[in-house]
């Protein structure tokens, strides 16, 4: 029996894609312009890739889903102020690698006002560009500072025609980081299904776990979820960590036998339509947690939730990861794993042996997406439509001596919640997180 298909929401529209240039563009000048270089192919080994991935910045301002891009934006200009370059059409490299848009199926299928095939980059790039004293590219990126030089150069050889060169580079990361932030309802549609299929991702493999069964093949049970609900796969690379290997914030091997009476710790989320999931749980690998697994688990549950609860327009990040460390350093003292005064082992930092990430990041296109975390010297007050992770976790080292019943337990809790008008919405609820919920989930298979 195959599992249930979930309904898909609707791709980002024509006129979406051309309104977010359009906000861009209304906040630079006509004298200045936009160079942004797409993802190109990586190889994998020898003459195979990885699966192409655009990059996220021009999948934002294009929807274009091609390798070798590059995107124009021209304020003012006549013949329009969206420009494409895009690879050839070339029948023997679409025999290997498919049909391309080429340039006038990129202007007819994503509403790019005029598009020309890379063979033509060279002669065009400089013409496009000249008159536009500042260039405004990803300063991070080497190759798209290396092309804006190298136009720079060519139309500064021109000076003596007339012709205008770029007098500065500015950062466009900045400004497309902080639209990037609060996201649109046809963008959330896409976040709710990345969230959804995670979830029932996970019930499947808190369904399938028992002693025995490699972490593998747990993740192997998520990622046949992710694809089958038509997410491209994995967002980031799956985490499934039996006993102590939950200890390990990046343990990505999951080559491990899950052993009875271990909890499992999964970190793994769908991307959808580009846009991320991203869910921890952590359960018993036998379907019943331990004394101590649970009375360490009911710490950072209660901690997760209130900090989920504390999420609105106007709360921080920096607020809601200063609750949750009040309240796993206080539940750390309450089991025996610190001593002393809550705020002493918080102003001691001695509570980071036990916790030592943040609780959030945004959410969205990228697992940790962009946007500032501070503006104006301040942690940023919450905005509708800004997507966070809520992520308390503890983990318990294994080498010391600490109480022996709780040693070498990692326990991490991950939901994805989007701010709304009036407080919030979890994307990530189809998946329990209660102690009695995971319990009966497991033992009614
Ligand atoms: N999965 C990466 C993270 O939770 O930040
Ligand atoms: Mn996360
Ligand atoms: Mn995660």
């Amino acid at each position: 029996m195959h599992p249930e298909t979930l309904p898909r929401p609707a791709p980002i529209t024509i006129d979406e894609y051309r309104d977010r240039r359009r906000a861009l563009m209304d906040r630079l000048s006509v004298e200045s312009a936009v160079l942004l270089p797409g993802a190109a192919l990586v190889t994998r080994s020898r003459d195979s890739e990885f699966p192409f991935r655009q990059d996220s910045d021009v999948h934002y301002l294009t929807g274009f889903p091609e390798p070798e891009a590059l995107l124009l934006l021209l304020p003012g200009r006549e013949d329009g102020d969206s420009v494409l370059f895009c690879q050839d059409r070339d029948p023997t490299r679409e025999a290997w690698a498919g049909i391309r848009l080429g340039a006038e199926g990129a202007v007819r299928e994503h509403g790019i006002d005029q598009a020309f095939e890379n063979a033509e980059r060279d002669a065009k790039l400089a013409e496009l560009l000249d008159g536009r004293t500042t260039l405004y590219l990803p300063l991070g990126d080497a190759e798209a500072l290396a092309l804006a030089e190298e136009v720079r150069a060519e139309l500064a050889g021109g000076a003596r025609r007339g012709v205008v060169a770029p007098s500065a580079f500015a950062d466009v990361s900045e400004l497309l980081h902080e639209q990037r932030l609060c996201k649109s309802e046809a963008e959330l549609a896409l976040m709710r299904h990345a969230g959804a299929i995670s979830a029932r991702a996970h019930v499947r493999a808190m369904r399938t776990a028992r002693p025995g069964l490699m972490e593998w093949q747990l993740q192997a049970e998520l990622e046949h979820e992710f694809r089958w609900q038509g997410g491209s796969g994995p967002a980031y690379a799956s985490i499934v960590g039996g006993g102590i290997n939950a200890c390990v914030l990046h343990y990505i091997e999951n080559h491990a036998p899950l052993e009875d009476g271990a909890l499992v710790l999964i970190d793994a989320g769908a991307e959808f339509g580009l846009y991320a999931g991203d869910i921890s749980r952590t359960f018993p690998v036998n379907g019943r947690f331990s004394e101590a697994q649970r009375a360490l688990y009911e710490v950072v549950l209660a901690a997760q939730e209130r900090a989920v609860a504390a999420v609105r327009p106007g709360a921080t990040l920096a607020m809601i990861h200063e609750g949750v460390v009040r309240d796993l350093t206080g539940g750390l003292i309450e089991l025996g794993l610190l001593e002393g005064d809550v705020q002493a082992r918080i102003d001691d930092g001695s509570y980071k042996l036990f916790y030592l990430h943040s609780t959030s990041h945004w959410l969205g296109l990228d697992v940790h997406d962009v946007g500032a975390y501070r503006h104006e010297g301040h942690p940023r007050p919450l905005l509708p439509g800004m997507v966070l992770t809520v992520e308390p976790g503890l983990y318990v080292p294994a080498d010391n001596d600490l109480p022996e019943a709780f040693r070498g337990i990692g326990i991490r809790i991950e939901d994805d919640v989007v701010v709304t008008p009036d407080g919030h919405e979890v994307l990530t609820a189809g998946v329990p997180k209660r102690v009695a919920d995971i319990e009966s989930l497991m033992n009614s298979k």
